[in-house]
């Protein structure tokens, strides 16, 4: 039997304010499959992440049929569907009270909250699994330590944390190791790398093409709401699709799997 696609956009028309960020847009997102998006600024990579979670949706009346399907269904209750997947991106980094102790960030996963309440109560189980996941992540040091008294590095493991509390199928991951020094980014990727041995799906924005780790084989180039090209990483990470991604030259090198991407900073764009 055919399994349904984790993620079907079929010709969706989407609106951030009065920008138009999607057209006629559609991808689908195959389940099991890891995959990268690579886009310049602006390009639409978290806006299509939003449309995932369903914190955003397509304009109403967008053209003929069109649809965004989750595991082949269009409705769903979005707390159930959350469950199913978990985000780790700046915005929620930024969205979290200083005050929160690194517990607590860990546990609000559990009701796709930000922060816990008085209102909610954990079972034995849950903070079994709280405590198991820091343990994991190499955090437990910080369970009592304020959310905002962390170094970013330390931030972005809780945030992980809190993403595999309901142990998700699939991670969604907005430049996940955005403003994380060599060393951090490096053992955040080692994590996920094992997460991914152990079966999750990992949907990953970044602007780093070494980032893109073996395990993912799909890559999708987004430039300007529209997918420039998408399909298996060694035909995407080329010099041809960058260059053209980018506006500018680019050498691509690759070495055991990890892509490297060097700009050539003499080279100017030909004016329109
Ligand atoms: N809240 C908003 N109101 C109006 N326009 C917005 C809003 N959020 C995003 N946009 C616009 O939507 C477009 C796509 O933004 P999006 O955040 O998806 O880009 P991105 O590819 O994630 O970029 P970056 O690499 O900088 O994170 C941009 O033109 C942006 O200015
Ligand atoms: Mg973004």
């Amino acid at each position: 039997m055919k399994t349904e696609p984790l993620l079907d956009i079929h010709r969706i028309d989407v609106y951030r304010g009065d920008t138009q960020v999607f057209a006629d847009f559609s991808l689908q997102i195959e389940r099991g499959c890891s995959t990268a998006i690579l886009g310049p600024n602006g390009s639409g990579k978290t806006t299509f992440l939003k449309l995932f979670s369903r914190e955003l949706h397509p304009a109403a009346g967008s053209k003929g049929e069109s649809w965004i399907k989750s595991y082949g269904r269009e409705l769903w209750n979005v707390w159930e569907l959350r469950k199913r997947f978990g985000i780790v991106s700046h915005e929620l980094q930024e969205r979290y009270l200083a005050g929160t102790i690194g517990r607590e960030v860990i546990l609000s996963g559990y009701h796709s909250s930000v922060g816990t309440s008085v209102r909610q109560e954990f079972s034995r189980e849950q903070s079994r699994q709280a405590e198991e996941i820091m343990d994991r992540l190499e955090i437990t040091r910080l369970a009592e330590r304020p959310f905002g008294s962390m170094s970013t590095g330390e931030q972005r493991r809780f945030l992980l944390g809190r993403a595999l509390i309901h142990d998700p199928e699939v991670l969604l991951l907005d430049e996940p190791t955005a403003g994380l020094d060599l060393k951090a980014a490096a053992g955040y990727f080692a994590i996920l790398h094992k997460l991914m041995q152990q079966g999750k799906t990992v949907l990953l924005v970044t602007h780093h093409i070494h980032e893109i780790l073996p395990g993912i084989e799909r890559v999708v180039l987004l430039k300007s709401g529209s997918v420039l090209t998408d399909g298996p990483k060694p035909d995407i990470l080329s010099s041809p699709w960058l260059s053209r991604l980018y506006d500018m030259q680019i050498e691509v090198h690759e070495s055991q799997g990890y892509y490297y991407a060097v700009p050539n900073m003499d080279f100017t764009p030909p004016s329109d």
